[in-house]
């Protein structure tokens, strides 16, 4: 098999300067760690006057996010301040009663036991995006992370909203949010200069995006509701929340109809798309894939009943989240002192799971910066539990994990049987983190029909 090293940021040596660390930090999260950071397992730090405390190991992990969970429960400042103006209280950075209540209105949404009735919808969605590429020239160039985003866009309005999104409705919320990325700002200053939360942030730009988004989804969230409960999204809107035994207001449920939306597309998109970068540059794996697809679909669309079928396809997707796993950093602020692996951590601490370094740390993976997706097939040796956490783990691990994955194998498997995807001559790849992890602006890439 052709193992390759995909690209990753240069890593010091040594520590750096401050504000060499905040520039770098500001243009992207994955280029602030040293060399050394991969193999240590616990980093505590100081950047200002904010403590960090990083878990990298799977036992620190698990004492985090799992044992300490109800003091370390609330997200980063960074990360709130940075989605509040689209999400509002949404689920992804709320906390205390508003995120338990509304926990349990979300995850039944895209719970395991109900996958079975939404992957028809990604099933289709393939197959119409199959005939789509089937229809255009071979030697076409794609931008492969735009269309990746408009895919999975279809998929979740599809899958919660019952409804279409459309093209022109797909583009506008890729192109908003990748804009709103861009501008939202890498690193809460007030919050490592110490300043308290109601300090106003400043987000230049930011607003003509968030309209352009909600201008979307309140277009698809009408339409859900005007059917009743006959959308996942309608009977989300008509539960009870279990301590008021009311109903989310209008405020709320918008908020939440957001947070599943847009969590629901962005991070898939991006696995997606680094899937078919990976896979352009490793011949062997890319034909294993294609000829197991081939295999079992014989040319149809992957449903349901295949995934258990695809298991080397399943094998790209997690280890392509272990390369980039989309949200490679989990920050959260302790609320009250607590102890984690031998380290006091006072109030107002950031403690942080980075999957980016926790996913490549030299004791826990056999070469670990090399793309291996035999790894993750069944009968290969066993890993750490926890070493492993492109969900994160514990209480708010992702609602959408069986979802996504999923889709991932079903989009992966249907597509690739029948088309190769090769890197454009002009395509600059190269991983990027801002509140997401991407290969750039966009992805160009050429399809060729398989013979
Ligand atoms: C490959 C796809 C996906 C990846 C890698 C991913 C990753 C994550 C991660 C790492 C978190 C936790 C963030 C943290 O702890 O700071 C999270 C939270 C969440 N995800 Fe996903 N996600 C994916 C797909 C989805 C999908 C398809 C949905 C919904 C349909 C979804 C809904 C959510 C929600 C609602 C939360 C907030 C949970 C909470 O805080 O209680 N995600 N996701």
């Amino acid at each position: 098999m052709d193992h390759f090293v995909p690209p990753f940021p240069e890593r010091p040596t040594r520590r750096l300067p401050l504000p060499e660390l905040l520039r770098r930090a500001r243009r992207s999260f994955l280029e602030v760690w040293q060399d050394g950071h991969f193999e240590q397992d616990v980093i505590p730090t100081k950047v200002l006057a904010q403590r960090l405390l990083i878990c990298n190991s799977p036992d620190s992990v698990q004492q985090a996010f799992i044992d300490q969970h109800e003091a370390l429960e609330r997200k980063s400042p960074q990360m709130r301040h940075a989605l509040e103006p689209l999400l509002g209280d949404g689920l992804f950075i709320s906390d205390g009663l508003v995120w338990k209540e509304r926990r349990r209105v979300v995850t039944p949404v895209t719970h395991q036991s109900r996958l079975h009735l939404l992957a028809p919808v990604m099933t289709a969605i393939a197959a119409e995006r199959h005939a789509a590429w089937a229809a255009l020239p071979t030697g076409t160039t794609l931008d492969v992370l735009a269309a990746m985003g408009h895919l999975t866009a279809e998929v979740i309005c599809g899958a919660l909203f019952g409804r279409r999104i459309g093209a022109a409705g797909a583009a506008t919320v890729v192109d908003a949010f990748r804009r709103y990325q861009a501008r939202v700002g890498n690193i809460d200053l007030p919050s490592l200069a110490g300043l308290p939360d109601w300090f106003p942030r400043l987000r230049r730009g930011v607003s003509p995006e968030v309209r352009r988004i909600h201008a979307v989804v309140d277009q698809l969230v009408a339409g859900a509701l005007a059917g009743g409960e006959s959308s996942l999204i309608g009977a989300m809107a008509a539960a009870a929340l279990p301590g008021s035994g009311q109903r989310m207001d209008a405020n709320a449920f918008r908020n939440e109809a957001a947070t599943l939306f847009m969590a629901g597309h962005e991070t898939t998109a991006n696995l997606l798309a680094w899937a078919c970068y990976l896979l352009s540059q490793a011949p062997a794996a890319e034909e294993r894939l294609a000829a197991e697809a081939r295999s079992v679909l014989g040319g149809r669309a992957a449903g349901w009943d295949d995934l258990a079928r695809l298991p080397f396809t399943r094998a790209v997707v997690d280890e392509t989240l272990r390369l980039y796993p989309p949200v490679p950093l989990l920050a959260r602020q302790a609320q009250a002192p607590v102890t984690i692996a031998g380290h006091a951590v006072a109030r107002g601490t950031l403690v942080v799971v980075v999957p980016w370094l926790l996913h490549r740390h030299r004791r826990l993976w056999d070469r670990p910066d090399h793309f291996i997706p035999e790894r993750f097939l069944p009968g290969a040796a066993e890993r750490p539990r926890h070493a492993y956490v492109p969900f994160s783990l514990g209480p708010r691990v992702c609602t959408g994990m069986g979802f996504g994955l999923a889709e991932a194998v079903i989009v992966l498997a249907t597509l690739l049987q029948d088309f190769r995807l090769r890197l454009a001559p002009e395509a600059r790849v190269f991983p990027i983190c801002r509140l997401t992890l991407r290969p750039g602006e966009s992805l160009p890439m050429v399809l060729e029909r398989r013979g």
